[in-house]
């Protein structure tokens, strides 16, 4: 099979300009202006942005999490295709006391033939003992899972201690692994939650009273000095705040780099949204939305360079599963659904309002996640001999988020009514239209579990 697609605007993370692209198989095999190709299918984009599939390197499509479990479905995965999202990266979660490879056999028999989009995987490493100690190297050489995730809260369930983090990180720094993480000061938060608790303070607006800042900004300087001292590949998920950027800010002075990872929701919402009651409930995850001057931080951060990635953290429960913290917010499983949105809200709210430009918004998407995880050059750019994962985009059209057409397995949107200008409108994965005309042309098993290699930043 192969596809000609005409007259496109190609932006990559470095380059803006009009040609054509022939695809042939999974592959893109030329790219030129005016290529003289016959091809099976000719779809012309002119007037249309065609970039690279992005990715989306923190999801969690299937966690068992606060006593309830987001499931997997194909329906989350075909909804990150409506939204341009070709490649997803899930976190394996290891349960305390079992091994690495129990938690992966437990995901690859869910994930495996059901997947519609690319998919990858994180470990995420709860309980770092001499066993675990073993499976670092076979799960890089033998799984391509070459970061290693770990959580400075959730005591108890997910949390290392600092004794297991510098252990992990020596583990991994031997195999040319990067060890990401949760930065959040499990302890000082627990005491707050307790606190609050205790005084009667049990709405949704104490879960982000008792995630200050400074839980944030306290952990990732923690966590970026112990991978100074271990030299491993440091890389810190859904940074929130001015305090927690200033943290990797310092690591630069002694000439450390301590990758950053943001998420959508703390570029475009904030906390205001914590005095709406119950409400609230559906922007209650970890940490916290954050103040206007967070956004801001962050924003410049993307630009200066220090904030490599927009994620989503993806981590939705349907309202019902919401009430189980209707009386006490500490109830209330943590996670907003978002994977759909982040293509379209970071052009939206980024290209077109002029905060970002259209190279940085490839580079934050698809470039850099790909490099960072070991996926460059297969994925995350347009070039000749790269997975043709494209996205075709409608830079003026016009339309609004709402859950009553969304496409994920969710009864509520975060982002009701939001209107965006930018649509993407045909998306191909691996040389196969995937998304066409607002449908769905891929089945389940059609995603691939893509082996990620040590990067070489
Ligand atoms: O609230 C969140 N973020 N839920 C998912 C788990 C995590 O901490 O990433
Ligand atoms: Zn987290
Ligand atoms: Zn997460």
């Amino acid at each position: 099979m192969s596809i000609l697609i005409k007259n496109g605007r190609i932006i990559t993370a470095t380059d803006n300009y009009q040609a054509d692209i022939f695809i042939e198989g999974e592959k893109i095999a030329q790219i030129g202006t005016h290529l003289n190709v016959t091809a099976d299918q000719v779809i012309d984009a002119n007037g249309m942005l065609v970039f690279p599939g992005a990715i989306d390197p923190h999801v969690h499509l299937d966690m068992p999490f606060m006593g309830t479990f987001r499931r997997i479905a194909t329906k989350p995965e075909r909804a990150a295709l409506f939204g341009g999202t070709t490649t997803v990266i899930d976190f394996v979660l290891q349960t305390q006391g079992k091994s690495l490879r129990h938690a992966l056999t437990d995901w690859q028999s869910r994930a495996t033939g059901t997947a519609v989009g690319d998919y990858s995987f994180h470990m995420a490493v709860t309980d770092f003992n001499e066993h675990t100690k073993t499976e670092v190297r076979e799960m890089v050489e033998q799984e391509g899972i070459t970061s290693f995730k770990t959580f400075m809260a959730y005591k108890g369930a997910l949390m290392i201690d600092d004794r297991q983090m510098v252990g992990l990180m020596q583990e991994v720094k031997k195999c040319g692994g990067m060890v990401t993480v949760h930065a959040t000061n499990g302890d000082v938060i627990d005491y707050l939650v307790a606190k609050h608790r205790a005084e009667g303070k049990l709405s949704p607006l104490y879960h982000y009273i008792s995630q200050p800042e400074v839980t944030e900004a306290e952990a990732s300087a923690r966590f970026a000095e112990l991978a100074n001292y271990t030299g491993v590949q440091a890389y810190i998920v859904h940074l929130t705040c001015e305090g927690a950027l200033n943290a990797v800010r310092e690591a630069t002075f002694r000439n450390q780099t301590v990758f950053v990872e943001t998420c959508i929701q703390y570029l475009v919402l904030d906390a205001s949204l914590y005095d709406k009651g119950f409400e609230s409930a559906k922007w209650v995850m970890s940490p916290p939305l954050r103040e206007p001057k967070d956004q801001a931080t962050l924003w410049a951060g993307i630009n200066q360079g220090l904030v490599r990635v927009v994620a989503t953290d993806h981590c939705p429960f349907k309202w019902q599963q919401k009430l189980m913290g209707e009386h006490d917010f500490s109830k209330i499983p943590n996670g907003h659904p978002a994977i759909e949105h982040r293509v379209e809200l970071l052009f939206s709210e980024g290209v077109k309002k002029g905060r970002i430009s259209a190279n940085k918004f490839v580079e934050v998407l698809a470039t850099n996640p790909a490099k960072l995880f070991g996926m460059f050059p297969q994925k995350g750019t347009i070039a000749v001999g790269t997975d043709a994962d494209i996205v075709i985009f409608d830079p003026n059209e016009e339309h609004t988020i709402s859950a009553k057409n969304h496409h994920m397995n969710v009864d509520y949107s975060a982002y009701e009514g939001w209107k965006l200008t930018g649509k993407c409108k045909t998306v191909l994965l691996r040389g196969k239209v995937a998304i066409d005309n607002n449908k769905c042309l891929v089945d389940k098993g059609y995603g691939k579990y893509i082996k990620r290699k040590p990067n070489l930043v």
